[in-house]
């Protein structure tokens, strides 16, 4: 069996890495697996330094798609894997999340009569105006196996009339790979990070990212969330890795950050992690630090009005605060003079999803 595993942006390259140590640690050997890795993300920091962290092999195909408008990058995403497609001949081809290169691939495998699966199936937001929704809504709409991260995936599914039979609740890889990576973290003294004086330096601090069109490209929006987080900033440091979405709109609407707010580079996971995981709280946009945070039981402060990952506020640590400068810091000041909400674990989120999804892979 011939599978193609895709990965092109950095938040799949997470998603993969538990899947690629699952087929390798199967001793099936009727099995073959290709990274194809679609190029949408391309800078050291956003790609070759998390295959170099996450020690993912280097990709069997490399499409060089870059960047550009939806239409462009999704286009030649979809020209570019459509050759390999029809040369190789996949069985399957496994996308994961909801980044333009899991909508492209799974188009052309899906012309092409080769079966999808799709990793982190069925999350919702309801809020079409995100670009990651309608590549969720699509990709889900021609896939043939969907495993699911949390109850919500499934319930939604069934909903849209997907067969019960093609779901599965198999737990959340990007958990499998935060688990692995922990723990090789917490064994390994050699810790030559850029911002281990940083952190000694810093005391009690906040860890934020923040990337959402929604929240970056419009001038007064991102005016608004700034000014918020100056003011934070007073009171607590705050870490701020900076995505080059972000970093190019910073720059162009000339929005000036306090000095209390440390801008860094792009991380890779693991010096992510080493900030984050001792944070007092984390504020972001992003999908899987929603759930990071949930599953190390750190306050996580969401940027955003929706979450398609709700069990990340039922169970966990997520409060979702939009991005309005009055309700950033009122969020804030409840987090910093009332009882603060204890989350716990969801199920399944054990470090074992990538060997259930590889299990149903090979066995159905
Ligand atoms: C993409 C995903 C988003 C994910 C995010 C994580 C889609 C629709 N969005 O958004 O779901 O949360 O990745 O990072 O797929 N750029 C660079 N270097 C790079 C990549 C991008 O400088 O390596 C710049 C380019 O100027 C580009 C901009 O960042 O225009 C945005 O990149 P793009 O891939 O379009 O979307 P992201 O905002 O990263």
């Amino acid at each position: 069996m011939k599978i193609f595993l895709i990965a092109g942006a950095r938040p799949n390259f997470m998603k993969i890495a538990p899947i690629v140590r699952a087929f390798d640690s199967c001793d099936n050997n009727t099995i073959e697996y290709k990274i194809v890795h679609t190029g949408q993300h391309y800078d050291h920091e956003m790609s070759k330094a998390f295959f170099d962290d996450l020690s993912i092999p280097d990709p069997d195909f490399y499409l060089n798609s870059g960047s550009g408008t939806h239409a462009e990058q999704t286009a030649r995403i979809i020209t570019s894997f459509e050759k390999i497609c029809i040369e190789e001949k996949p069985d399957i081809v496994v996308v994961v999340g909801d980044v333009n290169s899991t909508l492209a691939c799974s188009i052309v495998a899906k012309k092409l009569l080769v079966k999808v699966a799709h990793v982190e199936a069925g999350l919702r937001s309801f809020d079409q105006s995100m670009p990651e929704e309608i590549n969720r809504i699509v990709t889900d709409s021609i896939s043939d196996y969907f495993f699911v991260t949390e109850k919500s995936g499934r319930d939604n599914l069934i909903k849209e009339g997907k067969p019960d039979h093609a779901i599965h609740f198999v737990g959340n890889v990007m958990i499998d790979n935060l688990l692995y990576q922990k723990e090789k973290l917490e064994k390994s003294n050699d810790l030559s990070f850029k911002s281990v004086s940083l952190k000694k330096s810093l005391g009690l601090y906040i860890f934020l990212t923040l990337h959402r069109p929604s929240n970056v490209d419009n001038k007064d929006i991102l005016y608004s969330i700034i000014e918020a987080l100056n003011l934070i900033s007073k009171e607590i440091k705050i870490v701020f890795p900076v995505h080059p979405r972000t970093k190019k709109m910073l720059d162009s609407f000339g929005i000036t950050l306090s000095d209390q707010i440390h801008c860094l580079q792009p991380l890779g996971f693991t010096e992510a992690l080493f900030l984050w995981k001792d944070a007092k709280a984390v504020i972001t946009d992003s999908g899987g630090l929603q759930e990071e945070t949930t599953a190390l039981g750190i306050p996580c402060f969401t940027l955003r009005e929706n979450t398609e990952r709700p069990v990340t506020i039922e169970k966990g640590t997520n409060v979702l605060i939009g991005n309005r400068k009055e309700d950033i810091l009122s969020a804030w000041d409840a987090f910093t003079h009332s009882v603060q909400k204890i989350g716990c674990i969801p199920e399944l989120w054990d470090g074992k999803a990538a060997e259930r999804i590889v299990d149903i892979l090979l066995n159905s």
